[in-house]
């Protein structure tokens, strides 16, 4: 049975021309990067390239990327790192949002425990935090406004650009997590008023465990490694160059892809599956991740769906791929006011640029099937 993966806000599958290029620094060009002989020297200038390829992607200096082992990671050095850098002048306060990924909130709650203050955003009912909200939330101990740019389960997509411009204002930094709308929707850091950007390559069809961060010039912020000194002594550990040469070419690819594709799949999936009768659409059609869907079929539990396309070979997601192993429920959807029941009839459906119109067609078959024989056994009316 042919599989059908539509989890690619989870993981995406590695581009082959992505394994083609890393393949080389698994083998024969294997040196370290700190290294002075040739192979040191090799790694070196591929690890420079790839730093400025991804630099470039957010019109970043070079020197304002560093390599981290994934999102998780730099999402931590970027909360935890600019926290130790300011406790110290009277500064502990920080402004997120209800609907950032587990890594954001997981680690702002052990920041609270190292005596930071956090105040966690409410979004509306589809998924936008109001920039207004970040502004007024702002007081003279906030050092930092931390925001999920493109959501992992709803798909929303936040004006960061009027957030950046309070920021800016204000004098506070500011941070966003782009795991998710890397290379999907536009990163500016100048125009954005960004500071600090969070990345990975997962997402992208690049390999899992190679994060980078984009970091401002002359932004104080503590190491979370300590060692040989390695990324501008910020994050000690010897560069995985086999990943970041497959990072920096899954952006390259990225560029050259037509993003209107994944659009338009996306556009009649969420067409074909509204006609399913009592069915809607978690999230806003507009302002959304081009890949993302998160759809609620009243009456009818997320996770049997699921089964069952499982059971056709096709691979969806009740919700974000970190906390599924949790039997909480989503606190995204959740955040944007659903119900316990509404929360667990809903399942997410993320496409990638491999998906087909064809594979579309046949889901939606199978899903109007599977759809009307649940609803048929179902005790919920
Ligand atoms: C929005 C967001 N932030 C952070 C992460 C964590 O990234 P990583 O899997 O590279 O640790 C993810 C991945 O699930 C994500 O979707």
């Amino acid at each position: 049975m042919k599989s059908i993966y539509l989890d690619n806000a989870a993981t995406t599958q590695v581009d082959k021309k992505v394994v083609e290029a890393m393949l080389p620094y698994f083998s024969e060009k294997y040196g370290n990067a700190s290294s002075h002989h040739l192979k040191g020297q090799e790694a070196k200038r591929v690890l420079e390239e790839s730093r400025s390829i991804i630099a470039r992607s957010i019109s970043a200096k070079d020197d304002e990327i560093i390599f981290t082992s994934s999102g998780t990671e730099s999402n931590n050095f970027a909360l935890k790192g600019l926290f130790f850098a300011n406790k110290d002048n009277g500064k502990n306060h920080i402004i997120t949002t209800k609907i950032e990924h587990d890594c954001v909130l997981n680690s702002c709650k052990w920041l609270e425990s190292q005596g930071a203050k956090v105040s966690y955003l409410d979004v509306d009912e589809k998924g936008f935090v109001n920039p207004t909200d970040v502004e007024n939330t702002i007081t003279p101990e906030t050092f930092l406004v931390s925001i999920i740019h493109g959501n992992n389960e709803i798909g929303t997509i936040q004006d960061i650009e009027a957030i950046g411009r309070i920021c800016k204002e204000k004098g506070v930094l500011f941070h966003i997590d782009a795991c998710q709308s890397y290379t999907k929707t536009k990163i500016h850091v100048n125009k954005q008023n960004l500071d600090l950007v969070t990345l990975n390559a997962h997402k992208i069809h690049g390999p899992k465990g190679i994060g980078a961060l984009f970091i401002r010039k002359d932004i104080k912020i503590i190491p979370l490694f300590h060692g040989g000194g390695h990324e501008k002594n910020l994050r000690s550990g010897t560069e995985n160059i086999p990943a970041i040469v497959g990072f920096a070419k899954a952006v390259k690819l990225a560029k050259e892809r037509d993003i209107n594709y994944v659009i338009n799949l996306r556009d009649k999936f969420i067409q074909g599956i509204l006609e399913i009768p009592n069915t809607n659409l978690n999230g806003l059609k507009e302002k959304r991740l081009c890949n993302n869907i998160n759809v609620c079929f009243n009456n009818i539990e997320g996770e049997a769906i699921g089964g069952y396309l499982d059971a056709y070979g096709i691979c969806s997601s009740t919700g974000s791929a970190c906390s599924s192993n949790s039997l909480e429920s989503s606190h995204v959807l959740k955040a944007i006011g659903k119900t316990d029941l509404q929360i667990n009839t809903s399942i997410r459906l993320s496409l990638s640029k491999f998906n087909t119109e064809e594979e579309i067609d046949y889901v939606l078959k199978i899903l109007n099937k599977i759809v009307e024989k649940l609803r048929r056994i179902s005790p919920i009316k």
